[in-house]
């Protein structure tokens, strides 16, 4: 039986509302809001937390802006003008253009960075053929809408559109919500890692999931 019919078709309900388009660079400052939003404990793992929400927010911001100055591969969902979900891709054949290096940060958190991509990217490693949904964030104001299953929808036809016949990503062990959505397309959990606490995922570990598209 092919892996992919074991689960049941997510229902997708289609909100005349919600677009999906390609990101701009002009949406740089809407992508990465919704991004700092949605992996905040994971950039304050990385920066450190302190105990002002509003200054935590504003350095969670600061180090996304530092890292992710150009718009590639990233689908927006945007409602009445506004973004209000984003899905960002990596594919094979495409050369990555974030900069882990967030110059303005202390040494600290540099070498912080400079472990926890390296390592994403070692455990992630792209081969050929093969692309990966690098993040999937959906503002915290609209979730549980549908949003993030229409993105999800969306990235999936925009990699076979271009080729692509298989996908994965990494979901952390306690995100059972996501873990269950992405099941519910159709991943399959693949490879279990426990990561060391110095990484920026901390120590929580995740899966890696696998879809054929
Ligand atoms: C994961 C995420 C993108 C899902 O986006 P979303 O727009 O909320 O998702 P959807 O509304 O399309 O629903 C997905 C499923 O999760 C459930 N769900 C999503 N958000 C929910 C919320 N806030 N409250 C309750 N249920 C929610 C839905 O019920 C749905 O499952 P169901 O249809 O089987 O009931 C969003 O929760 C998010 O941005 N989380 C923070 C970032 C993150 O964890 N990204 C994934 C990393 S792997």
């Amino acid at each position: 039986m092919d892996e992919n019919l074991a689960s049941k078709p997510p229902k997708i309900v289609n909100d005349s509302n919600v677009i999906v388009r390609d990101g701009k660079q002009s949406d740089k400052d809407g992508i990465n809001y919704i991004i700092s939003q949605g992996f905040m404990e994971d950039v304050l793992f990385i920066i450190g937390k302190t105990n002002d929400v509003e200054k935590d927010e504003k350095a969670c911001l600061s180090m996304v802006n530092s890292i992710k100055k150009d718009v590639k591969d990233v689908l927006v969902a945007e409602k009445n003008g506004k973004i209000v979900g984003i899905c960002e891709m990596k594919y094979s054949n495409t050369k990555d253009n974030d900069d882990n290096a967030a110059k303005e940060f202390s040494l600290l958190t540099k070498l912080k960075c400079f472990l926890s991509f390296g390592m994403s990217e070692h455990l992630l490693k792209l081969e050929d053929g093969e692309c990966h949904l690098n993040l999937l964030a959906v503002d915290k104001e609209l979730r549980g809408n549908g949003v993030g299953k229409i993105l999800l929808h969306s990235a999936h036809q925009e990699a076979i559109r271009r080729g692509f016949r298989k996908i994965f990503l990494f979901v952390y062990l306690e995100n059972f919500q996501g873990k269950r959505l992405y099941e519910s397309f159709g991943y399959l959990p693949k490879t279990l890692f426990i990561i060391n606490k110095y990484f920026a995922f901390g120590n929580k570990g995740g899966y890696k999931m696998e879809k054929k598209l």
